[in-house]
């Protein structure tokens, strides 16, 4: 599997302190069947340490520790999950900087915690238009996309990429609105990611990325794994996400809420 949204950094954000908890959570990682993982450490105003420009150098420290004390570690590629306040300050170098890889292709934004302010999707559609194609992280977990889930439909017949969040796919989850609202956009084919979003090696955040795609895949079938290997693999390339997979019929027809019906997309 490929992660495309996690913490493992340590000392730069909310993610691992010290580097043994950061290498503990790399193991972890690997365990759990990871074989790529993106470390996307929060680019935004209150996280000062986190410089986008040092990513790429941290990454390859962290890598070097793990194979110098002969932890198995998932190879690491340098990202961020950038802000949208944080994303629309930031000066055209400082974005490629930020997206996978430092290439330019793709960029990981927050949903902001909390009610989205006025403006949100336009102001994605800014940062946007300056090059990058725009995974939206977690949106499952916004009250606002919960009561008004038509807008995710729109974002990504936009061309928006949208990623669940592992955590939101467990059995822990179940009966909560961002269960319900990951599960409607797994029916309507409107997720095209599911990511750890781990910040440690447990309890608090532990990657649970294994467990999340088979609970999809009840779901969705084969379009579970595609999630966690095709989909993410192709925006690490910066290449168009390939045809999602239809091979398993679903268990029952989804009845989707009135503003997802028009807006099934095919990737
Ligand atoms: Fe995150």
């Amino acid at each position: 599997m490929i992660d495309l949204h996690a913490h493992v950094l340590p000392g730069v954000d909310d993610g691992p302190a010290a580097a043994q908890d950061a290498l503990a959570l790399l193991e972890a990682v690997r365990a759990d069947g990871v074989i790529t993982i993106a470390a996307t450490p929060h680019a935004r105003e209150d996280f000062p340490d986190v410089r986008v420009g040092e990513i790429a150098g941290r990454c390859r420290v962290l890598i070097a520790s793990a194979a110098r004390r002969g932890v198995p570690s998932p190879t690491v590629v340098p990202a961020a999950e950038c802000s949208v306040t944080w994303a629309l300050a930031a000066d055209d170098e400082t974005l490629v900087r930020a997206t996978y890889g430092g290439r330019g292709h793709d960029l990981l934004v927050e949903t902001p915690a909390g009610e989205l302010p006025p403006g949100f999707e336009e102001a994605l559609f800014r940062i946007a238009a300056r090059g990058p194609r725009l995974l939206l992280a977690h949106p499952e977990r916004s009250p606002t996309f919960q009561r008004e889930p038509g807008r995710l439909a729109d974002l990504a017949r936009r061309g928006t990429l949208l990623q669940i969040e592992a955590d939101s796919l467990l059995t822990r989850r179940r009966g909560s609105r961002r269960h319900a609202l990951a599960r409607t956009m797994l029916e309507a084919d409107l997720a095209h990611v599911i990511a750890s979003d781990a910040h440690t090696a447990g309890p608090r955040r532990p990657p649970r990325l294994a467990a999340a795609r088979d609970a999809a895949k009840g779901i969705v079938g084969s379009q579970a794994e595609w999630m966690v290997t095709e989909a993410p693999a192709a925006i690490l390339a910066g290449d168009e996400l390939p045809r999602r997979p239809y091979g398993r019929a679903r268990r029952r027809t989804p009845r989707l809420p009135r503003g997802l019906r028009a807006g099934q997309q095919n990737s």
